[in-house]
């Protein structure tokens, strides 16, 4: 089928956390159109009931539909992910947008970790995400002799918005200890906002496991997608744009936006 190209790909998060994945998407395939959408008024969604997080996530992709000519939304947001993809894809997509795509992050994570040999793995994510259990249903239909070991770690999305780095050491400290101790091979950074310090991971664990950051995971899978969908791919416009929007364009929504994207970017408001 010869459609015009004239759809863009949405990336979706629940705050600036999900802006590292779409810019390592960005720098993997420049030659797509992209619509970052922050939903930064409502962040942290770590602690929310799954109807509110529900409910953002589908208000925020409606908007990604209808204003920005996304065909393709990708939920960057783990919480959200583990929370509305299944309802939205079984429910929202059929009933609404039968032509558009809605993807998430916690299958393709487990499969780059499947496909690189981890069965001992460690998962470090918000309250929610640890508690749906959604990391070890999954494994489970992928490799089901793999086992997750999950450790909700609070207070890391507060300490990476507030500029809490000199904090992070002994924190982190606390949370991997009892986890690395289990034998990991791998560790998962289930969380957006814990790309912000894979190194520090990665340092504090002395490379002994792997460290799974999503920002070097989603690239190749969704370039992946896209190869296995020509009829998505072949929607897509090709001006190689970056746009970012945010419920809320805070002083330091933008500073950090300026930070990862360069001086002088701007951040639009949007109110849905
Ligand atoms: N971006 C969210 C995630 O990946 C974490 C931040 C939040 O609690 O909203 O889980």
């Amino acid at each position: 089928m010869n459609q015009t190209r004239n759809k863009k790909i949405g990336i979706f998060d629940s705050g600036l956390g999900g802006l590292y994945v779409a810019r390592a998407v960005h720098k993997a395939m420049p030659e797509y159109d992209y619509v970052y959408m922050g939903d930064t008024m409502n962040v942290p969604y770590g602690g929310r009931s799954s109807e509110v997080i529900y409910q953002f996530s589908e208000n925020a992709i409606r908007h990604l539909f209808e204003a920005h000519a996304c065909d393709l939304v990708v939920i960057a947001c783990n919480t959200a992910s583990v929370t509305a993809l299944a309802k939205l894809q079984r429910e929202f997509l059929p009933q609404n947008y039968p032509d558009k795509r809605i993807l998430g992050v916690i299958v393709p994570t487990l499969e780059s970790a499947t496909e690189l040999g981890a069965t001992q793995i460690g998962l470090i994510a918000t309250e929610y995400t640890i508690s749906s259990k959604i990391y070890d249903e999954e494994i489970a239909k992928i490799t089901p002799s793999a086992r997750i070991f999950g450790q909700p770690t609070p207070l890391l999305v507060p300490l990476i918005e507030n500029q809490g780095e000199k904090y992070m050491d002994i924190v982190l400290n606390d949370y991997l200890e009892p986890i690395i101790e289990k034998g990991l091979d791998s560790l998962i950074l289930g969380c957006t906002h814990y790309i912000a310090i894979k190194d520090q991971v990665r340092d504090m664990t002395h490379h002994r496991v792997r460290v799974l950051s999503q920002d070097e995971i989603i690239p190749p899978k969704l370039r992946d997608y896209l190869h296995r969908h020509p009829e998505m791919e072949e929607r897509l416009s090709k001006n190689g744009t970056f746009s970012v929007f945010a419920t809320d364009v805070s002083p330091s929504f933008l500073k950090n936006v300026q930070k990862l994207m360069g001086e002088g970017y701007i951040a639009q408001q949007v109110d849905y």
